[in-house]
């Protein structure tokens, strides 16, 4: 009898799977370490899923559209720059069409690019497909590094903008001189675009190899639906729905996108609140604390925690994280490598979550040496 092990695909068992950030089961917890929303969504969205569910839920006995085919047409509006119904695809979570651009371009012993820092799935999704990946790492400027990714061999490339875990945001023309020296597909992550100055939307018309692809997870409030989608040229769009699942995004999250994206005003103004508690917290941080922290375009900030000593450093980060959780505060580190160990990533939450952050914050520099 063989063993599962000996049975398994063998770049299966050398995966190492993806760590997502702790979930706490119980309450209490102030989650900053996942760069959730701290603001609940519009209220259209849970009204539409209860009209989804009238009946008893009796429509559930049927299948979804298998297409997202109104969430698409809602995309398109919600953008407008001329996109249509044709440019978008749909996911469940932007890790699903992540998953999609892999399959597609990625797999099969094709080469891979991305950064480092960056989203730590993208290397993950690549060993499933049983790829390479070609990781180009930022310097501690985390300046966008175009020459590199420019020569780079892979087929597509992955770039966070703004980039996670630092939040620092790249600007229109830079992708657009990544687009004109990189020969292969370039993947525009931005699941925190809707927080930055920038984004790649008006690049799409004239760059058939630029996909773009967004969340409604972080500024949407609404992690828990799972939805996603694809910005990109029809053949694209094509080439991923070949791949992707026929039922990929369910009912209740398919109307509730539509109410979600539909509901502009109450999302400029959640938003507009983000940011603003945003640069009050990095402004106290940087300026009233004397903390390094990377100016950031996204719901979180990337800050270098500095001890009554003047020390900055793992240790020194493991002792602010460890003085947070001990007020149960969740944030996310890095300790893995020496562009990230030093720091934390503190998600952007309500003005109570942060002036609770700022209390331990002040208390913990005070006394930690
Ligand atoms: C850069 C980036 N891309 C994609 C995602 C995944 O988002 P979703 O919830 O849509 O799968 C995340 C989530 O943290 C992210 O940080």
């Amino acid at each position: 009898m063989s063993s599962l092990s000996d049975l398994v695909l063998p770049h299966i068992a050398r995966l190492h799977a993806y760590t997502p950030g702790q979930q706490p089961g119980e309450s209490g917890w102030i989650k900053l370490n996942t760069n959730e929303s701290g603001y609940p969504p519009s209220p259209r969205v849970a009204e539409a899923i209860q009209r989804e569910l009238a009946e008893g839920g009796a429509r559930l006995r049927l299948y979804p559209n298998p297409s997202s085919v109104a969430v698409r047409a809602a995309v398109a509006a919600y953008h407008g720059q001329g996109l249509t119904a044709e440019n978008v695809l749909v996911g469940n979570g932007s890790d699903d069409v992540l998953n999609l651009l892999v399959r597609c371009f990625g797999g099969g012993g094709a080469a891979t690019g991305f950064t480092f820092p960056s989203y730590s799935l993208y290397p993950v999704l690549v060993g499933i497909q049983d790829g390479r990946s070609e990781t180009i790492p930022f310097d501690r400027s985390m300046r966008l590094p175009v020459a590199q990714i420019a020569a780079s061999p892979a087929r597509a490339f992955f770039l966070t903008s703004p980039n996670a875990p630092t939040g620092v945001g790249f600007s229109a023309a830079e992708i657009e001189d990544v687009l004109a020296r990189f020969a292969g597909v370039l993947v525009l992550d931005e699941a925190y675009a809707p927080f930055a100055r920038h984004d790649g939307v008006s690049l799409l018309a004239r760059h058939p190899r630029l996909v773009i692809v967004r969340t409604l997870s972080k500024a949407h409030a609404l992690a828990g639906l799972r939805v996603g989608y694809a910005l990109a040229h029809p053949e694209m769009i094509g080439f991923l729905d070949r791949v992707r699942d026929s039922y990929n995004v369910n009912r209740l999250s398919q109307v509730g996108a539509i109410a979600a994206l539909q509901d502009t005003a109450y999302y400029a103004d959640l938003i507009a609140r983000v940011r603003a508690t945003r640069d009050r917290c990095w402004q106290a941080w940087a300026e009233g604390l004397g903390w390094f922290a990377y100016p950031s375009e996204a719901n979180f900030i990337f800050v270098e925690p500095r001890n009554a000593r003047g020390e900055t450093g793992v240790a020194v980060a493991r002792s602010l994280d460890e003085a947070l959780r001990a007020r149960r505060i969740l944030v996310r580190s890095f300790p893995n490598h020496p562009l990230t160990a030093s720091f934390l990533r503190i998600s952007v939450g309500t003005d109570a979550d942060m002036a609770a952050v700022d209390d331990v914050l002040l208390a913990w520099q005070k006394h930690a040496h």
